[in-house]
């Protein structure tokens, strides 16, 4: 994801820009860029690829600075060239920026009627127009950024700096975490704390809403209704860590938070999103001729490629044979040469699936691997890798890996169908769009986090809890039962809920919480008659759906409210909410989240 720094230094600052970026190396980036204030107007230089580049371009062409910001970008709107590079600039504000700007398209268009010009494919360079529009019109800096904030949808950091004005930058919070650091008459400013570990321990986080006006000497914070408030400063130990929480109590709270950005930039990997279509790596192999297909995985990667069994199957109409890797390796299934094995492994190193790759490739298959690790073994030993850019997962407790891997197999399902002639141009176009919306749909589901907490009451005084889906949406049951289990201790089963009614119901009572994820689509009918049959036993239901409650036709424990979406995407939906179920429940039992007992990361063990 993209890391931002910020320095109002008492010399240059461009080689101490660069040091605090190296730092935030590990979120993973495909170009970067800084920019000062210099002489009183803006400079910038950008670079793609790594930071040794940007390097390179400084030592030719320096910048003398003493207040600038800088940035590693994590590619989601627009290709990872220089042109879309963070700082974006205009003659009076520059900017830097972590998160997606939702609504940049009307914004776009609005300034663009305006008169103002965008020179790149960003996001983000709607944010520059805007604030400089304001200060077009008379505003001061930090009038023109209150005003701006105020239009910005989405979850966003942001760091600015102004033209002619050496010392002033204005950071924002609002779903991307920032740390600003406290040095002897300069201070600092990072994506987290680690960033800032070389030049200061004294950090002030921002809560969700703040905006900050940083002077050398001065830090006022004022909150998302405009109020001035005090942050505490508080001692940071980052430089012993080796990713950081930022503002979140959990790994798995960040991990889960950082769903929307980061399903957003694997997409952008795998999708062009200007022409609806799907961009998809080449495998080596004529897609048009694979006719069969097999899927192995363990765990929340296995639910991952479950789904993919229902996509390929539905959108590509080829037959799709998947296994956990642990049956997989011993089954001795016949494999007729010419057939595509994916693996999906986030650790990459995974010794079932290790062990199930090696047997397919024995036995003549094309080897695809969806890895989280490029370098790993599994990664390695494959003919073709399909990253899915997740960034580091820290929480044992999959979750953002979890709806990335599910984007990749959405586009190599779009990939296939289009292969096979079962995908037209336009059906091609609708599912892009679809894909395209998903990160915007979750944000909406992260801002509302409330329900989960009261919601966590009931399901943690459950001994069991039972998770019900139909269609592509039970590996989502499959996955909120896992997720519940691995990290609560509360045992949770997901069934298939046409399943019900062949052993399962026996388990219902009053006491047993039911969770129903049920979007309305073609099947929502019939899971509704299953939540009946659940409702006739007195169980508590847990209606997850976009349908109104009272679709229900039930007495509901809870209802989750979910956007509408198409529903090829929504396994990538309804994830969040069981994720989030787990999380808070966890929470309200307090066992250790991210390290949950027994459980390990990565199992290089069978
Ligand atoms: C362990 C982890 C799970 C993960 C599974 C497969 O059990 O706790 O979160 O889903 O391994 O790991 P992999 O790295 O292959 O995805």
């Amino acid at each position: 994801m993209c890391g931002i720094v910020g320095i109002l230094g008492s010399k240059p600052v461009a080689i101490d820009l660069i040091d605090a970026l190296r730092r935030l190396e590990y979120r993973g980036y495909d170009s970067a860029g800084v920019a000062t204030v210099e002489n009183g107007h803006l400079e910038r230089r950008r670079a793609e690829g790594k930071l040794r580049n940007l390097e390179t371009r400084l030592s030719k062409e320096p910048l003398e600075g003493h207040t600038g910001i800088g940035h590693t970008r994590w590619a989601t709107h627009g290709k990872p060239i220089e042109r879309n590079a963070h700082p974006h600039m205009s003659d009076k504000v520059s900017v830097v920026h972590n998160g997606i700007i939702e609504n940049y398209r009307d914004l776009k268009a609005e300034l663009t009627a305006k008169g103002h010009t965008f020179a790149s494919d960003t996001d983000t360079e709607a944010v520059v127009h805007l604030i400089t529009d304001a200060m077009q019109h008379g505003c001061t800096p930090v009038e023109a950024v209150r005003r701006s904030l105020d239009r910005l949808a989405g979850a966003f950091a942001l760091a600015i700096i102004f033209a002619g004005h050496d010392d002033l930058m204005i950071a924002a919070r609002q779903g991307s975490p920032l740390a600003i650091g406290h040095g002897d008459g300069e201070m600092y400013l990072g994506s987290d704390a680690i960033a800032l570990a070389p030049f200061t321990d004294r950090i002030t986080y921002l809560d969700e809403g703040d905006w900050a006006v940083i002077k050398r000497r001065s830090l006022e914070i004022y909150d998302r209704s405009g109020k001035r408030v005090e942050r505490p400063i508080v001692k940071s130990a980052a430089s012993a860590l080796l990713v950081d929480k930022g503002n979140h109590r959990h790994f798995m709270a960040k991990e889960i938070h950082e769903q929307p950005e980061v399903i957003s930039h694997t997409l952008s990997n795998y999708l062009d999103m200007g022409e609806g279509r799907v961009n998809f790596p080449d495998l080596g192999v004529d897609l048009s001729q694979i006719l069969r297909v097999s899927i192995s995985a363990c765990g929340t990667a296995y639910y991952a490629g479950l789904v993919g069994k229902y996509w390929i199957e539905r959108y590509a109409r080829i037959p799709v044979e998947i296994d956990v890797a642990s049956e997989f390796r011993y089954r001795e299934a016949p494999m007729s040469p010419g057939g595509l094995a994916v693996f999906v492994s986030q650790s990459g190193e995974t010794a079932d699936t290790l062990a199930t790759l090696r047997y397919a490739k024995e036995h003549g298959q094309r080897i695809a691997s969806i890895v989280n690790v490029r370098t790993s073994t599994i990664a390695r030993e494959s003919h073709a890798v399909l990253p899915i850019l997740a960034g580091p997962e820290i929480g044992v407790a999959s979750t953002k890996a979890f709806t990335c891997q599910l984007a990749v197999l959405a586009c190599l399902a779009i990939a296939l169908g289009r292969a096979r002639g079962h995908i037209d141009t336009a059906k091609e176009r609708e599912l892009v769009q679809a894909l395209v919306e998903v990160p915007r749909h979750i944000s909406a589901m992260l801002r509302d986090e409330d329900k989960y907490v009261d919601l966590a009451h009931t399901l943690s005084k459950a001994s069991d809890v039972i998770y019900l889906g139909r269609g592509i949406n039970y590996p989502i049951a499959l996955e909120g039962a896992l997720k519940l289990k691995e990290i609560s201790y509360i045992h949770a089963e997901g069934y298939a809920a046409g399943e019900l009614k062949h052993g399962p119901i026996a388990l219902i009572d009053e006491k047993v919480p039911v969770v129903v994820v049920t979007p309305a689509d073609e099947l929502f009918d019939k899971t509704i008659s299953n939540m009946q049959e659940v409702a006739a036993r007195g169980g508590q239901i847990v209606m997850i759906s976009n349908a109104d409650a009272d679709h229900a036709g039930c007495k509901l424990a809870a209802y989750i409210p979910v956007p509408d979406a198409h529903p090829f995407t929504n396994p990538l939906i309804y994830a969040v909410p069981v994720q989030l179920m787990a999380y808070h429940t966890a929470v309200q039992m307090g066992t250790d989240v991210d390290q949950p007992r027994n459980l390990a990361k990565s199992v290089t063990v069978e």
